[in-house]
């Protein structure tokens, strides 16, 4: 299994979004979490289409667009054009679900879905051959800086047995108190794309946490993807 980091850039200098970017991007991060937030499914309110269209100009990398919105479809294909390589919706936020994800599918887009601490993996089974990534949330979705909530690493060792069981290819993605302690507990369950915010940004210098990060899961035994 490898292990892939994709800094959030809620916690980045938003007056200095792309040098942010930039520094992430040569330390070997995988992709760019984009945290959008509507003030209606989470109580904050963050980043539109418009600072998408931005950001794709100045990265290479995947951008990983998490849709922390109510009724997401009508945002959707919005989002595409801007540039959003990945699109994931949360289960709790769409009526329907199978509908949704076949949008972003027919989008050319990669689907995610994601799921609050307290929904249980179950709730998305039926659709997990419709997804490339299924992110769990490790914290309550609206704000970085949040402390890791334990029972969060059973579901994610569940979800990766259903996984694994079923013959699913999805990645397990996790996001939310995400750091140099909590790593080795989540992809010792099953994790491989980690949505890293305030442990990378907030950090003196960004583009060595990234590194640490990445050499902390080599040494833990797994193989760290810098592509
Ligand atoms: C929270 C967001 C996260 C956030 C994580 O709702 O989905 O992506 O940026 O921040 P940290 O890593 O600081 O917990
Ligand atoms: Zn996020």
């Amino acid at each position: 299994m490898s292990v892939r980091i994709a800094p959030s850039i809620l916690s980045a200098d938003f007056s200095r979004l792309g040098e942010e970017i930039g520094t992430v991007e040569a330390a070997g991060a995988h992709s760019i979490h984009v945290d959008v937030m509507d003030g209606h499914f989470v109580p904050n309110l963050t980043i539109g289409p418009v600072v998408v269209r931005s950001l794709r100009k100045v990265t290479k990398l995947p951008l990983d667009v998490h849709l922390m919105v109510t009724d997401p479809d009508h945002l959707i294909p919005e989002f595409a054009r801007a540039g959003a390589d990945h699109l994931t919706v949360h289960v709790e936020a769409t009526n329907h679900l199978d509908r949704t994800l076949r949008m972003i599918r027919s989008l050319g887009k990669g689907v995610g879905v994601a799921l609050n601490p307290a929904t249980p993996v179950e709730a998305i089974q039926p659709v997990l051959g419709l997804v490339d990534l299924v992110l769990v949330m490790t914290v309550n979705p609206g704000f970085g800086g949040q402390v890791f909530i334990d029972y969060t690493e059973d579901k994610i060792r569940r979800l990766r047995g259903l996984l694994d069981s079923g013959g699913y290819r999805s990645r397990i993605q996790v996001d939310g108190g995400i750091n140099l302690e909590t790593l080795g507990r989540v992809v010792a369950a099953g994790a491989e794309v980690l949505v890293v915010g305030s442990a990378v940004f907030d950090s003196p210098d960004p583009g060595a946490r990234v590194r640490e990060l990445l050499e902390k899961s080599s040494v833990l035994g797994y193989h760290s993807r810098y592509v």
